[in-house]
């Protein structure tokens, strides 16, 4: 530990075997079940990151750095691009030809692979895809299974560092918004859990065996990566007033770009015309976005590990979830929310509260 590190402060716990076996069950192998609660809250983290929990708390910070965080399928890409593009003074040649992937390295990545399950991995693929290239995919997770920071700290001081993140605001380093800016999106968990879901079974990695009720389970019941849900969201909440976070929601972004646009501007300190906005949404619309090679991640579908029927960007709606829930699972939907949200102010505007 060098001299100016902070101790990790949070205890990593074993899951019960009860919570193991449902997991296990769930996604019929034990390679993307290789779970650990950690901290007070409890939140779920495959083993990988004990080993880089210290390292991501204590990571040097710029000024210049800019976070953009989220719990996962709440509209990352789509505001990371929207950051992006802002804070480079709408430089769209640099954003076509660079992909997202390669200008926001991915701190937490690294956890969601493990070296030792690559037979696994190898065995789960190949019963789907004929001609999978088992070098190819051995080189890709070697890059996968490898934590970012190192790379981060090697980035030169002239570049400015972009940085997407789903691990809540207690596991980075404490007085990050002291220094570097971050934005925050969240978005109605029930289309958050449906969104996972279709992520799940799109990464043949993660070999979900399960139906929706299954996978609802598991995320309300604080059983899938990086839950409890509303911790996660409430931490970047009880944020949203200091001058270096900005709290997005994926409902506004869906209903009212444009005003969304200029929050990010107003955020980063710079204007947009009028024919800029209409460029920038454009941009951003569902439709170009899910044409959009450099966002789309679609040339993963070449290595072989993309379900066909699935895509990184697949609906982009609010309320899709009604076509998932049952009766019982709205209602119990809805007193999960009630009851996360008696404790805070944080309000969805999209909800009836
Ligand atoms: P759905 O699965 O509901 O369609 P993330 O980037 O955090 O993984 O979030 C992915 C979700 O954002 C997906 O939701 C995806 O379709 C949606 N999304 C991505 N780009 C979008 C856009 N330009 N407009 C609307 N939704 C978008």
């Amino acid at each position: 530990m060098g001299e100016n590190e902070l101790p990790f402060p949070f205890e990593f716990e074993e899951l019960q075997p009860e919570e193991d076996e449902l997991i296990k069950t769930a996604f019929g192998s034990a390679m993307y079940a290789n779970y650990i609660r950690l901290g007070p809250k409890g939140y779920m983290v495959f083993k990988p990151y004990k080993k880089e929990a210290a390292n991501i708390y204590n990571m040097p910070l710029r000024p210049t750095d800019v976070f953009v965080a989220s719990y996962q399928r709440s509209g990352t890409t789509w505001v990371q691009e929207l950051v992006w593009l802002i804070a480079n003074d709408l430089n769209y040649e640099e954003a076509a030809e660079k992909p997202l992937t390669q200008r926001y390295p991915f701190l937490d990545l690294f956890m969601s692979f493990d070296e030792n399950s690559k037979e696994e991995y190898i065995d789960t693929i190949a019963k789907t895809e004929e001609n999978f290239n088992t070098e190819k995919f051995s080189q890709l997770l070697a890059y996968l299974v490898t934590p970012v920071t190192p790379f981060l700290a090697a980035v030169p001081l002239t570049t400015k560092r972009f940085i997407k993140t789903h691990l809540p605001m207690s596991l980075l380093p404490p007085k990050l918004l002291d220094t570097a800016k971050m934005v925050y999106v969240a978005r109605d968990p029930r289309d958050v859990a449906v969104s996972s879901y279709h992520h799940a079974k799109w990464m043949k990695t993660t070999n979900f065996q399960g139906n929706f009720k299954e996978f609802w389970n598991l995320f309300h019941r604080a059983l899938f990566s990086l839950t409890p849900y509303f911790e996660h969201v409430k931490e970047a909440w009880e944020k949203r007033g200091d001058p270096n976070m900005l709290f997005l929601v994926y409902e506004d972004l869906s209903k009212d770009l444009p005003a969304s646009i200029r929050r990010v501007a107003d955020f980063f300190g710079k204007q947009l015309n009028e024919e800029q906005m209409n460029r920038l949404c454009d941009h951003l619309s569902f439709e170009s976005f899910k044409n959009n090679k450099s966002v789309n991640y679609e040339h993963l579908r070449e290595l072989g590990i993309l379900e066909k029927s699935e895509s990184m960007i697949r609906k982009g709606k609010t309320g899709g979830w009604r076509d998932y829930f049952d009766d019982e699972m709205a209602q119990q939907a809805e007193q999960w929310i009630e009851d996360n949200l008696r404790d805070t102010d944080l309000r969805f505007p999209h909800m009836k509260h």
